[in-house]
């Protein structure tokens, strides 16, 4: 799939296998889920444009590059997308910060946005989805759908681990979403947990569990 971009740095792969351990508790969880952010923040902003500055050195003047162009917007989907934000925020110190609560309809059982808070100029903004677990893709497909509705043009996904079954549908719904992730993994259970995953990424997150 052209659109799906798996991030296997040393780094990243290390940690994530920390990460799915059942033993590592909340704080090292969060701590690395941080970290993964970050590492993963470098590799979903390697497009970004650059322009030629001028700068002066301690020893002579230089034509150097910064990051030109659009603005970043970063939208964690509630609650446990919140755990990938900070790290990336360290990459991305500029990027505003919007947020999209989601529930499942349990009759019609179709995503309903209970929250959603954006940065105004949000259509002019290189916007980043956040969640860790594609699971469905339910979710993320109908957040990007929202931030469409709103205006935003240029969307990507990052997440943590995904089943082949979320690709797959937020891939039929959005082709023009680049979807980045640190693994793709076997499938969903009969509960829509990711196996082997991590568990519930919010729990852990959060220690709600
Ligand atoms: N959400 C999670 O937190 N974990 C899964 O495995 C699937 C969805």
């Amino acid at each position: 799939m052209a659109n799906l971009h798996i991030l296997d740095h040393p780094l990243i792969q290390h940690k994530l296998s920390l990460i799915r351990d059942k033993n590592t508790g909340s704080k090292d969880f969060r701590d690395l889920v941080e970290e993964v952010a970050m590492l993963m923040a470098y590799e979903v902003t390697r497009d970004f444009s650059l322009q030629d500055v001028e700068i002066e050195t301690p020893v002579a003047m230089a034509t150097t590059k910064m990051i030109s162009g659009r603005k970043v917007g970063l939208v964690p989907i509630l609650r446990a997308g919140l755990g990938m934000v900070a790290g990336m925020l360290r990459l991305i110190p500029a990027a505003k910060v919007g947020h999209v609560g989601l529930y499942r309809d349990p009759e019609t059982l179709k995503p309903v946005e209970y929250y959603c808070k954006l940065p105004p100029d949000v259509e002019e903004r290189d916007l980043i989805v956040i969640d860790p677990m594609l699971a469905t893709g339910g979710s993320a497909s109908a957040a990007i759908t929202f931030l469409k509705q709103r205006g935003a043009r240029n969307i990507k996904l990052m997440c943590l681990i995904a089943a082949p079954e979320g690709v797959e549908a937020v891939d039929r719904v959005h082709p023009d979403v680049d979807i980045f992730v640190a693994a793709v993994d076997k499938h969903l259970n009969e509960h829509g947990y990711i196996v082997p995953g991590l568990g519930d990424a919010g729990d852990r997150l959060f220690g709600t569990k």
